[in-house]
């Protein structure tokens, strides 16, 4: 494998994993659960579970797939042959076709309702009401929701298409900042507007009577999804690291960002709700249905809606490829197949896997599955499947091989190799025995223990 592709920097690596975690998660999904959850209080909980939990998982990933230089299914063949670890792998390559195929509808929604903005549309919504409508008129049409999607579609395939540096990486140098500029505006108008403050001690003020071991679980179940965690995708982009990069500190600074840009997604989006009145806990219809007349309404209104649904595409198509390039990866390793061969048939697999979610709003509305009690969509399924089943399971397995099966010393031994002397406390961290021994216990005791947890939870068993 000497002619596999590799970062040409490593801020292109940093940009591009960032740009994986930095997604829907961030921008659609954390501001409501933290607003429903009690805010500062969730907060506190969330940053424990990333902390303990999340960057632990977050370092082995990423060496698992620098150490190999493999997808999620090769780097377990590679460290343990062809053993039943490498189904672990596969469940990855399973979730991302399963993630991908609800997150495309959404990241299509992203992008329908950035063509909406420059029109003008939200001027004319009065109220959320009329935007929900709206919002369920479009949908209600097949060829719009499909549509949508193709094109979302089509914008990975050819950032995948080009390959690691010219087009993830450099898709994610340029759309990163982007990003941020964007949000960075928008917080600052919404900090602008009267009762702004309202907004902030709504996310900020904490209202530990909402914690209980429910809001411990969430946290923990976003922690994966936000950071990128147990499908391989974070794997994936560290196979083009070499021994030479700095797994330690690229975890910390891929944590660091994804959080702040959560909370910084929150202020956005809350400041702008509370100064107009509106219901804080709209869940997740909030950012579709509340924010378009809520924004449109403001003075210079045009331009901050076009903004925040730029920053949704934006947000959704980087971490997109992430998920694509487990499985086309997967494909170029494995099956010797071409990039370009291997994205095309991920590519159309893929789309056409997403296409009952598509008709989840329409044709397909009333084929249902009952999960918990609740009459679940092809489109909710695949979230629900995604998201509380599969991504922790893989997390649970990572964890389970790392401590026990390649072992605390040698994942330490090999985290150490890239540690540049003079960066922050990656290195001193790890060295001191004790450190060693607060990893080990993380990644052998902690983070299995609380994964096991959520599913009991999950399935209703606690
Ligand atoms: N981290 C992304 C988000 O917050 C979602 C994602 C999950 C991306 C798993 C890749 C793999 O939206």
């Amino acid at each position: 494998m000497s002619n596999r592709e590799q970062w040409s920097s490593k801020t292109g690596f940093i940009l591009a994993a960032a740009g994986s975690a930095v997604g829907l998660g961030n921008i659609w999904k954390f501001p409501y659960i933290a607003g429903e959850n009690g805010g500062a209080a969730f907060l506190f909980i969330y940053l424990i579970c990333i902390l303990m939990i999340g960057l632990p998982i977050l370092n082995v990933e990423i060496l698992l797939g620098r150490t190999t230089q493999k997808n999620p299914v090769g780097a377990f063949k590679a460290l343990h042959g062809d053993s039943h670890w490498k189904y672990v792998g596969g469940l990855g390559v399973l979730a991302s076709f399963t993630i991908l195929s609800f997150y495309s509808i959404v990241g299509g929604w992203s992008v329908a309702y950035t063509f909406e903005a420059l029109r003008g549309t939200f001027h004319s919504f009065e109220t959320p009401q009329v935007a929900a409508e709206f919002f369920n008129l479009k949908n209600s049409n097949p060829a719009w929701v499909v549509g949508y999607h193709t094109i979302f579609f089509a914008m990975i395939v050819v950032i995948i298409l080009s390959g690691i540096k010219a087009g993830i990486e450099k898709a994610s140098k340029f759309l990163m900042p982007v990003l941020f500029i964007i949000l960075m505006v928008l917080v600052f108008q919404g900090l602008m507007l009267p009762d702004s403050d309202k907004g902030m001690s709504f996310l900020f003020n904490p209202d530990w009577s909402k914690i209980n071991a429910k809001t411990f679980l969430l946290a923990l179940g976003h922690a994966f999804f936000t950071l990128s965690l147990g499908m391989g995708a974070m794997m994936t982009y560290g196979s083009y690291l070499s021994d030479k990069d700095d797994v330690v500190n690229a975890s910390y600074l891929v944590a660091f960002l994804d959080t702040l840009i959560a909370i910084l997604a929150g202020v956005a989006i809350f400041t702008v709700v509370f100064s107009s009145g509106y219901d804080p806990t709209a869940g997740p219809g909030l950012v579709f249905h509340v924010l378009p007349p809520l924004l449109a309404q403001l003075p210079g209104g045009y331009i901050f809606a076009l903004l925040f649904f730029l920053l949704l595409t934006i947000a959704a198509v980087t971490s997109a490829i992430s998920i694509l390039e487990v499985s086309v990866a997967y494909l170029v390793d494995e099956m010797r197949y071409s990039r370009k061969k291997a994205t095309l048939t991920m590519g159309v697999l893929v789309y056409f896997a997403a296409i009952p979610c598509a008709l989840s709003f329409n044709v397909l509305q009333d084929v249902t599955i009952l999960v918990q009690g609740k009459a679940f969509t092809f489109f909710d399924t695949a979230d629900y499947l995604a998201s509380n089943i599969l991504l922790p399971l893989g997390g649970f397995f990572i964890a389970i091989f790392a401590g026990y099966v390649w072992g605390v010393d040698e994942v330490v031994k090999n985290l150490l190799k890239g540690n540049s002397e003079s960066v922050y406390f990656g290195n001193t961290i790890l060295e001191s025995s004790s450190s060693k021994k607060v990893f080990g216990l993380l990644i052998r005791y902690l983070s299995p223990i609380l994964i096991f947890l959520v599913f009991l939870y999950q399935f209703g068993w606690i």
